[in-house]
């Protein structure tokens, strides 16, 4: 399939949002405490970035309404969702006023909110933010990291939930 990266028109973007799914990824809940309410995301672009200084990524549509409001907090949790979270993913991707209602979580002294049986938490803060086009580059310090070795992630790949299997 050829993708028109160049063509003028609406369908381009769309397209590219396909093919960009062709790369499968792990799916992070970002969450914080704000008036003592849990508020976050999902995003499946994180990556990580540096060792020393310990830094990850994510990029946030500038369209988001949740992202003023995560940025406004001290520190950010960010729970690498486990394989059995696919319905809390679509829950924090929605328009419900409580993204983590039935969801169970703990906030950290710093205020960050992390997921119970996630594969790995990470308390961050941010770093700095650059530009990336129709998002924002955010670049977050990990503060503090604790990984679940046992826990198997989410995989979402085509705009689909999987799983890992061995080869
Ligand atoms: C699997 C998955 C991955 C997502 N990844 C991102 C992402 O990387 N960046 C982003 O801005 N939104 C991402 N979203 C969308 C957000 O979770 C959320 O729906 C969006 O921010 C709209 O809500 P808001 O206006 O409250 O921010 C993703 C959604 C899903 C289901």
């Amino acid at each position: 399939m050829s993708i028109p990266t160049h063509a003028a028109g609406i369908d381009a973007p769309r397209a590219l949002r396909r093919a960009f799914s062709a790369f499968p990824t792990g799916v992070v809940g970002i969450g914080a405490l704000v008036d003592e309410k849990p508020v976050g995301m999902a995003v499946n672009s994180f990556t990580s970035i540096s060792l020393e200084p310990a830094l990850v990524a994510v990029s946030v549509a500038r369209t988001s309404s949740t992202w003023p409001i995560l940025a406004a907090a001290p520190q950010l949790g960010l729970s690498i969702l486990g394989s059995e979270h696919q319905a809390l993913c679509r829950q924090l991707s929605s328009r419900s006023p409580d993204r983590f209602a039935d969801a169970s979580w703990h906030a950290t002294e710093g205020g960050a909110v992390l997921i119970e049986n996630a594969a790995l938490w990470l308390e961050c803060g941010v770093h700095s933010v650059l530009d990336g086009g129709d998002h924002e580059i955010i670049l977050l310090n990990v503060l503090g990291a604790e990984f679940f070795p046992e826990v198997e992630p989410l995989v979402f790949h085509q705009s689909a939930f999987r799983g890992l299997q061995s080869q």
